[in-house]
């Protein structure tokens, strides 16, 4: 059948991923995803060199995988789509110039997608009922924003940070506290288990002044505190081996507080200037419950519906990149590729 499927690829951060999307049928047919979380775990955040060199690694292994898995060929792929940016350089090229060479070398079309698209629409993978106009609380490692999302090609930024993402700000405190990276899930973890939001320190909450949010804050009111009280080791740039750990769950559960309050309050300031009837969570933040609960029951009390993406859907993956390219591709809406020219023209930019 003709124009029937579509490959899309992602690998703007520490994930390669890859999906088949039928455009007739408007399902996702196979979907893989390699992390690289097991390799930056111990250094505490993504070395982008070292994200680089695994996406090189596996990239090939994991297309013939997918193929495999759907019985498909790259001869029956009428459409290519890979994520364009923003994200790590070295990691987007690897798999935006693979999938690009691809589809010049089978003379077929290539979509670059934003991948902050990609996250902005991620919710509708598994919630097909979202309605627009709706609020978008877009939040992860790379990236936090507000969005006013009207339709599947018109959003508009309203508010962003302005310093550290709020993800960052979860991994930053969290390499101070010698934890683990993904550091969000590390303090999520430690607040549910010591029971929520007992023994509070006191640390700023950012004023939103003009709708923008500040996380960087939060992560040197930390630091403060821990040379303040004496638990911080220079020269390691983190925290002293002997450290209690009633200390570290407290800073833990005062993280997951103020970030906590920090969104709700964000979120609510938009919603008194944009009164919409729903607001969508997404991004690797999105996978954090006890923020998610929070949301939920303030915007029940005030009759406004509330969605998230699914849990494999909020950090990144190729299934949110083929719905924006499968969305572009129905309404024709990307540019066709020239093939009288050599693949490192700017054509189909
Ligand atoms: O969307 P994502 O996979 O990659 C980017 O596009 O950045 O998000 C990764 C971020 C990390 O900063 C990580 O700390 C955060 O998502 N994250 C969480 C949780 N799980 C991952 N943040 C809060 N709570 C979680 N459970
Ligand atoms: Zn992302």
């Amino acid at each position: 059948m003709n124009s029937r499927y579509l490959l899309a690829c992602e690998s703007s951060c520490d994930e390669t991923a890859f999906t088949i999307y039928d455009l007739e049928s408007n399902i996702i047919i196979a979907s893989i995803l390699d992390s690289q979380i097991d390799i930056h775990e111990k250094n505490g955040g993504v070395i982008p060199e070292l994200a680089s060199q695994c996406h090189y690694k596996i990239i090939g292994q994991l297309l013939t995988k997918i193929l495999t898995m759907s019985m498909l060929s790259l001869a029956d792929i009428s459409f290519f789509a890979a994520t364009q940016g923003p994200g790590l350089s070295g990691a987007l090229l690897i798999g935006f110039t693979f999938i690009k060479a691809i589809a010049w070398a089978h003379k077929k079309p290539f979509i670059p997608i934003n991948h902050l698209e990609g996250h902005i629409y991620s919710a509708f993978l598994s919630n097909i009922n979202i309605e627009f106009p709706y609020l978008c609380l877009s939040v992860s490692g790379g990236h936090s924003s507000i969005y006013l999302v009207e339709s599947f090609d018109t959003y508009k930024k309203l508010g962003q940070t302005r310093d550290d993402a709020c993800g960052e700000c979860f991994d930053k405190i969290a390499k101070l506290l010698d934890l683990p990276y993904p550091g969000g899930k590390y303090i999520e973890d430690i607040t549910n288990n010591s029971g929520i939001f007992e023994n509070i320190r006191q640390y700023p909450i950012s004023n939103l002044l003009d709708g923008s949010i500040s996380f960087s804050g939060l992560k040197t009111a930390i630091l403060y505190d821990l040379m303040r009280t004496n638990n911080y080791d220079k020269n390691n740039k983190k925290i002293k081996n002997k450290v209690l750990n009633e200390f570290i769950v407290d800073v833990a559960v005062s993280t997951q507080y103020c970030i906590t309050l920090m969104l709700e309050h964000w979120v609510l300031w938009y919603l008194k200037l944009y009164p919409v009837e729903s607001v969508v969570m997404v991004g690797g933040v999105a996978c954090n419950e006890i923020i998610k609960n929070r949301l939920s029951r303030t915007l029940a009390s005030l009759n406004i519906n509330f969605f998230s993406a699914e849990k494999k859907y909020c950090c990144d993956n190729a299934d949110m990149i083929a719905l924006v390219a499968a969305k572009k591709i129905a309404r024709n809406d990307f540019k066709h590729m020239t093939y009288d020219q050599g693949i490192f023209n700017n054509a189909f930019y």
